[in-house]
Order: C-alpha cells, then sequence, then structure tokens
C-alpha cells in the first residue's frame, strides 16, 4: 500500500542499520533461538550465551535431544528460565510434530510455545522471507510517532489498529532488510528519551516530530 516508507527503511537500514549480528543467517533454529534470547535480554549479553548455547546444541534435533537440565544450565544467567523450558518443549514439537523440518508459515509458527505473534513474524521474515508484520515494544514506538497513532498500545483496540497499520507498510521484496529496520530504528533512532530525530530517515514525514510530541507518543498506561 504504501511503498516510500518501507523503501526509505530498506535504503537505511543497509547503510545505518546493524549488520553483521551471528543470528543474520537464514537457519530458522539460529534465527528462533536468537529471536528467545532477544525477548528479554540486551544484544550484548545475549552474543556470549547465543553462542556457547549453538556450540552444544547445533540444531534443533540436538536440542530435542538433550535433558533439560542441561539446556537450563546453558541458560543460567540470562533469566526467565520459562524461556528454556519452553525452547526446549518447542524442539521436541519440531521433531515430533513437523518431522524436524521448522514450520515455514507464521501461523504454524505460532503454535510453538514460548512464541507469540510478533516473533512468529520475525522468524517467518528473517529465516523464510515471508511477509509478515512484526510489532514489537520498539516497533510500537516507531508507528505511533510516525503516524501519531493515539492511545495506550497496550490497550487491545490500540494495539489492533497498529497491526493493521504495521501490515500495511510491508514491502514486497526486502523483508529480511526491512524487519532488522524496524528493530535498528527503533532501537538506534526512535529512542524511548531523546529520540534522535536529527538522523532518523522518516523525520520529514513523522507526525510527532512534526509536532514536537515525542516525549507523549507512545501514550502511557492511562491510571
Ligand atoms: N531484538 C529482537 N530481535 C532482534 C534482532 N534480530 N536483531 C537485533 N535485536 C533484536
Amino acid at each position: 500500500m504504501e511503498s516510500a516508507f518501507a523503501e526509505r527503511l530498506i535504503a537505511w537500514q543497509q547503510t545505518h542499520g546493524r549488520h553483521g549480528l551471528p543470528w543474520q543467517v537464514s537457519d530458522p533454529y539460529r534465527v528462533w533461538l536468537s529471536e528467545i534470547m532477544l525477548q528479554q535480554t540486551q544484544v550484548s549479553t545475549v552474543l556470549g550465551y547465543y553462542a556457547r548455547f549453538l556450540e552444544r546444541f547445533p540444531d534443533v534435533a540436538s536440542l530435542a535431544a538433550a535433558p533439560l537440565d542441561d539446556v537450563l544450565a546453558l541458560w543460567s544467567g540470562l533469566g526467565y528460565y520459562t524461556r528454556a523450558r519452553n525452547l526446549h518443549k518447542a524442539a521436541g514439537m519440531v521433531m515430533s510434530e513437523f518431522g524436524g523440518q521448522f514450520p515455514q508459515e507464521r501461523s504454524q509458527i505460532e503454535r510453538l510455545p514460548g512464541i507469540g505473534r510478533s516473533t512468529a513474524a520475525a522468524i517467518a521474515a528473517f529465516a523464510f522471507g515471508q511477509r509478515e508484520a512484526i510489532l514489537d515494544g520498539n516497533v510500537k514506538r516507531v508507528l505511533t510517532r510516525c503516524f501519531g497513532v493515539e492511545g495506550f498500545p497496550g490497550e487491545k483496540k490500540v494495539e489492533q489498529q497498529l497491526w493493521v497499520l504495521a501490515e500495511s507498510l510491508l514491502p514486497n521484496q526486502g523483508m529480511t532488510a526491512y524487519t532488522q529496520g524496524m528493530m535498528d530504528l527503533g532501537a538506534t533512532v526512535c529512542t524511548r528519551s531523546k529520540p534522535a530525530c536529527t538522523v532518523c530517515p522518516m523525520v520529514d514525514r513523522c507526525i510527532a516530530a512534526r509536532d514536537g510530541r515525542c516525549a507523549e507518543l507512545p501514550a502511557r498506561r492511562p491510571k
């Protein structure tokens, strides 16, 4: 629908986005593991855990075959251990229900424990180039500001509106760069406090920047 946004974001990602991260690969297992680790943990912390985890469990079959305690031991220090339990359980499901092949459709990926719609979309986009929108905290911030979306994004009605908007912006090609670009713009430029609007590729079309409302959007949880 609106191709100018995606074209600009993809061009920005290619020159100013994050590159060379170890999970920027097409192996769905590696993409999945990174997205789970990155759900509640920052990139710099994840890097070491990610490398050690893959050394011990290089593929979904080795993870599924391992005792849960071995998985938890490698997760030790990362926190939110439900992530590790779900990861192990999901690996078993990939083996038993999908013949060891990671599912390619977002709807199927979403059925695995520990994977919500946005994480499933990220895996589908990064590993399989599927045209699926992500909507994590960073993306919600970019969209509410750029398009002047009012209301608390944690509210069902607002979130639904953001999903529709996110889907309307998807490019027909370049889903990997586009998806990484959305994450990178939110994480490195359109930050919660003191966003770097002067270097933002969207500044000239951003409602919040135009109206000086970056501090007000996204709206906070109503009291
Ligand atoms: N956070 C969640 N997914 C990420 C990714 N692919 N790259 C960097 N940070 C992320």
